[in-house]
């Protein structure tokens, strides 16, 4: 049985690379440093589905919405054109907020459960509601580690499965931006890698002693054929791009 495919609307991306698009239902991982552009392509991602009538859902933790919101202007994404399709939610404050919620839905959570696993079911709860409500197909979480160091998993990988498992029964596409790992991490602490369905790396290459450029690469995509060449990406009126880098 073939499944519906997600554009990237990325140039030269969806064709070439994803033989067509994602599978929906995919849990996919952008995964990269510190200003490769992750939250820039995750948004722009979401912003052409919403453009198109396809609904999301942006959750953002790193950054508050309004800095989300200045920085995608910036990038030339009129977001107020979407805002109905393709809602923030803004859990920059983090654990606060959480416990907020917490203290405000208090009773709906389990008297038995901790505090962390009440802040998993807020938090569950709450993307639940605008799912219902608002039927979006496609969600972002930025980013992946601050959802971590939020919730503060004691067993990380239980809970790493235990979440992944609940993205796929929401029935949506789902993006989660990740930072790049250091070196020195434990293998155990890259359960997201072999949990996901895919993973897009972005990273800035230096291509002389002084010149950088922006590369992209699919190195997993289940049930596709994908091309796992490193292409440049580029980002220009509005538009990412990608070409074939020569090396
Ligand atoms: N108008 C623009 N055109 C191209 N690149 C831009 C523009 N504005 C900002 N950037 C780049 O976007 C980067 C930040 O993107 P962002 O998505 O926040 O990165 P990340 O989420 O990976 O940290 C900046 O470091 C800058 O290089
Ligand atoms: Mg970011």
């Amino acid at each position: 049985m073939s499944r519906g495919l997600v554009k990237t609307h990325i140039r030269g991306f969806d064709d070439d690379v994803l033989r067509g698009g994602i599978p929906q239902g995919h849990v996919v991982l952008i995964r990269g440093a510190s200003g490769t552009m992750k939250s820039s392509l995750a948004y722009y991602v979401l912003y052409h589905n919403a453009l198109e009538g396809v609904p999301g859902l942006y959750v953002t933790l790193e950054q508050n919405a309004g800095g989300l919101l200045e920085h995608v202007a910036s990038l030339g994404l009129k977001a107020t054109a979407v805002s109905d399709a393709l809602p923030i939610l803004d859990l920059s404050r983090g654990r606060d907020h959480l416990e907020e919620m917490v203290a405000k839905i208090g009773s709906m959570t389990d008297a038995t459960a901790t505090r962390d696993e009440a802040l998993m079911a807020v938090l569950k709860a709450k993307v639940l509601e605008l799912r219902r409500r608002r039927n979006f197909q496609l969600l972002a979480i930025d980013s992946w580690d601050a959802l971590e160091l939020i919730l503060e998993f004691r067993d990380r990988r239980a809970e790493t499965f235990g979440f992944f498992e609940w993205l796929r029964d929401l029935g949506v596409t789902s993006f989660l931006i990740s930072e790049e790992p250091g070196l020195d991490i434990a293998p155990t602490a890259l359960e997201e890698e072999f949990l996901s369905d895919g993973i897009v790396h972005l990273r800035l290459e230096p291509v002389t002693d002084t010149a950088f450029q922006r590369r992209v690469q699919c190195v997993k995509m289940r049930s596709v054929n994908q091309d796992s060449d490193d292409r440049t990406l580029l980002f220009e009126n509005g538009r990412f791009e990608v070409a074939r880098a020569i090396g």
